[in-house]
């Protein structure tokens, strides 16, 4: 299949771009390079050893958005989209709601106006655990109730509804919602990885970020909560089971109609503390961290019932969290200052 990656650029775009190349598919990348490097799309075509076309555009242009499908339309059309580009840092959703909602939905409801209107009718979009707040208790399964805590986390839930609604008209439609659990890691070879601008918001690239020597120390938010050793405990799935995790889900909606949601997660939980010891043991680096009040908005405990990926995608995350911190230490060891800084650009992103 040939297939526009929206946000393909970034983390989880340019993971998911060289699972579809490994896969046999191409991928076209779309990307507004506000969150990601240029230099990113001539790592993945050194990773997967062909050109990588690209387009710079902004999905809440519709005329350019327009133009991308027409360009691709002259190269023999799209057999499908996978929906990556958006904002998606929690606690800026907070702070800057009407920017999300413009953003992620517009930005979405032009994708499928322009989608419509040249006949590509299969859709698989970046969805996340967040949707599911507190609602009921985890491990959660697709059918638990969701009940977003922030602005971010509304407009995946929105966005889903909007998919679900829109399916259920028109039988020709086929779109598949995928629900990230908390993804991390890179890229066995260490080309690309999570390259966050400026102060990261996640654990991981913290993590990595304090091994190195970046960062003087990592503050672990709360140490009270009711789980075995106090801290937060997350499902932590490798980027690269989550991007052929988003394989497996494009073959399914090119095979069949319809509106489907689906977990990508392990099933399999971890501690902030856990998280730290394991970093420690793939870098060989100390991690010092000190305890620190809760982050408003967190939740204890998030895990993932994978079951349905399984039974229905015929999915699974393959790698444990071992390979998790070696892959994503191996990117942090090569990229000290990030690809911007090793691409000897400065901080050439637009
Ligand atoms: C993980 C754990 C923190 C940083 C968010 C979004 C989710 C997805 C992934 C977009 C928690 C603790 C963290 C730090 C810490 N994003 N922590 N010190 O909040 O589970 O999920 O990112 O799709 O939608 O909600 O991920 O990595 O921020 O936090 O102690 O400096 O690490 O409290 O327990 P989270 P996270």
């Amino acid at each position: 299949m040939r297939v526009l990656l929206t946000g393909g650029a970034g983390y989880i775009g340019a993971h998911v771009a060289v699972a579809l190349f490994e896969a046999g598919h191409e991928a076209v990348i779309v990307d507004n390079f506000s969150n990601a490097h240029p230099a990113v799309v001539r790592r993945i075509e050194a990773i997967v050893g062909r050109p990588v076309a690209v387009h710079r555009a902004d999905l809440t242009d519709p005329a350019a958005t327009a133009a991308v499908f027409q360009a691709e339309a002259d190269r023999g059309g799209l057999d499908g989209v996978i929906h990556l580009a958006g904002l998606k840092a929690v606690g800026e959703s907070v702070e800057k709601p009407l920017l999300y909602y413009r953003v992620n939905l517009i930005g979405t409801l032009h994708l499928l106006s322009v989608m419509q209107a040249a006949g590509v009718r299969t859709l698989v979009f970046s969805s996340s655990a967040t949707v599911y707040g507190e609602a009921s208790p985890p491990p959660f399964a697709e059918t638990a109730p969701t009940a977003p805590t922030n602005p971010y986390g509304w407009t995946k839930r929105m966005i889903e509804q909007m998919l679900e609604d829109a399916a259920a008209v028109d039988p020709l439609l086929s779109f598949v919602a995928l629900r990230y659990f908390n993804p991390v890691g890179a890229h066995e070879s260490g080309l690309i990885g999570e390259d966050p601008r400026g102060v990261p918001n996640n654990l991981m690239p913290v993590v990595a970020q304090v091994a190195a020597g970046r960062r003087e120390k990592l503050f672990i938010f709360g140490n009270d909560y009711p789980t075995p050793d106090g801290t937060g405990i997350r499902d932590y799935i490798h980027v690269m089971d989550l991007a052929e995790g988003h394989v497996r889900a494009l073959e399914y909606a090119e095979a069949h109609r319809g509106y489907e949601v689906f977990n990508l997660g392990t099933g399999r939980g971890a501690s902030v503390l856990e998280v730290v010891r394991a970093f420690e043991a793939a870098s060989g680096r100390p991690v010092p961290y000190v305890f620190a009040p809760r982050r408003p908005g967190d939740v204890a405990v998030s895990l993932a019932d994978p079951s349905k990926a399984e039974r229905v995608l015929g999915w699974r995350a393959r790698r444990d969290l071992a390979a998790m911190c070696r892959d994503a230490w191996r990117f942090q060891s090569r990229h000290p200052e990030g690809i911007a800084a090793a691409s000897g650009e400065g901080a050439a992103r637009s």
